[in-house]
């Protein structure tokens, strides 16, 4: 029988990769405590059921940065895939095609922007961008993703230095020998350094990644790019503020995860009061802890335009691959129609902060 839902994917993944691949996926910095509430926080909201409303004829396509997309749910930017499947992104790009939403790609894949667009097949493709010490290297990805096809840009502003993942530096987290990041083949910028006592990862983010990046630099990022900026890992009001000042388009409410600073909150609980903020400035959108459709309708009602999905979207990949993706996809996709119409909506434009019971938001 199929896997029935998010967390069965997540069951059947953690049997089937490799320990070390497992850990780096799902862990989180610190004592887990923000990966943790990520997940729990959704389970304190609760739903308003509406009756007695006629759901016949129901929607859930949706419209992010100007893009037609069947589903408020985007794939969310996550290093690696081809530490899940053989066929990595470009697997993940053509379910994403399928089930007609966004790619983002992340900088540190182990196929090219370019492979990863031309498997999406014309589906709209984000390119997430880390920042190097080497402004030369940021700016000619940020041209090499306008080249290949992408049409955002996703700056992740929340990784100056790397968290403390544990998980990662207990199994000196590496590469396997066969993958490299290909983004970074031209620049030698494409293995870990030699790194025997720490996680590989970490040894790479904290040399390379420009850790001196600051607003001033998001001017000059949008700047040198005609594509929308996207600022992910934005935690708070303020910063929602700055971001739109210094030339954002939109914001992701993010906490990486769960996998930079531990003991921060869980990002549906900053959602409403960012969203509140921004207003209609600019589009939000949240990740972190969504498993269920029911988690993705409480995250459009507190103000999200649409939710990014990571580490289920691996889970199915190792599972099965292409299909493996779209299976994933297509549960939280039926998940969120039930929901909204066991709340009495027909679209994603009828879903407002009444679908849950107050105390929230
Ligand atoms: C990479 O972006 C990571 O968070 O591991």
């Amino acid at each position: 029988m199929s896997l029935l839902n998010l967390h069965e994917y997540e069951i059947a993944a953690r049997e089937k990769l490799p320990a070390t691949a497992f850990d780096y996926y799902a862990g989180g910095a610190g004592d887990e405590i923000t990966l943790m509430d990520n997940h729990h926080a959704y389970d304190q909201i609760k739903l308003k059921p509406r009756v007695m409303v006629d759901v016949s004829k129901r929607s859930l396509s949706a419209v992010v940065l100007g893009q037609q997309v069947s589903m408020p749910i985007l794939v969310a930017p996550t290093a690696f895939q081809g530490m899940a499947h053989d066929e990595g992104e470009l697997a993940t790009a053509r379910a994403a095609h399928a089930a007609g939403t966004v790619m983002i790609a992340s900088t540190l894949s182990t196929f090219s922007i370019e492979e990863i667009v031309q498997a999406a097949a014309g589906s709209p493709v984000w390119f997430q961008l880390y920042t190097y010490k080497d402004r030369e290297l940021t700016k000619a990805l940020v041209n090499r993703a306008a080249a290949a096809g992408c049409s955002a840009l996703v700056l992740t502003v929340d990784a100056p230095v790397q968290g403390k993942r544990e998980r990662d530096i207990r199994n000196r987290f590496q590469l396997p020998p066969h993958l490299t990041m290909k983004n970074l083949l031209g620049a030698g910028f494409e293995k870990f350094p030699h790194a025997p006592d720490n996680s590989g990862l970490s040894a790479y983010i904290n040399t390379l990644f420009d850790s001196s990046f600051t607003w001033k630099e998001l001017d000059w990022l949008c700047s040198i790019t005609r594509l929308p900026v996207l600022v992910k890992g934005i935690m708070c009001a303020e910063d929602a503020a700055l971001a739109l000042q210094h030339g954002a388009s939109g914001i992701v409410v993010s906490n990486h995860g769960g996998r930079q600073l531990d003991t921060v909150p869980a990002t549906i609980d900053v959602l409403p009061e960012i969203a509140a903020a921004v207003g209609e400035k600019a589009e939000v959108y949240v990740d972190g802890g969504i498993h269920r459709g029911t988690d993705v309708l409480k995250a459009l009602a507190l103000g999200a335009k649409a939710v990014l999905i990571g580490r289920p979207i691996l889970w199915g990949l190792a599972i099965d691959g292409e299909n493996g993706v779209k299976h994933v996809m297509d549960l939280l996709r039926d998940e969120l129609d039930i929901a909204m119409a066991l709340c009495g909506c027909t679209s994603i434009e009828a879903v407002n902060k009444n679908v849950v019971f107050s105390g929230r938001g």
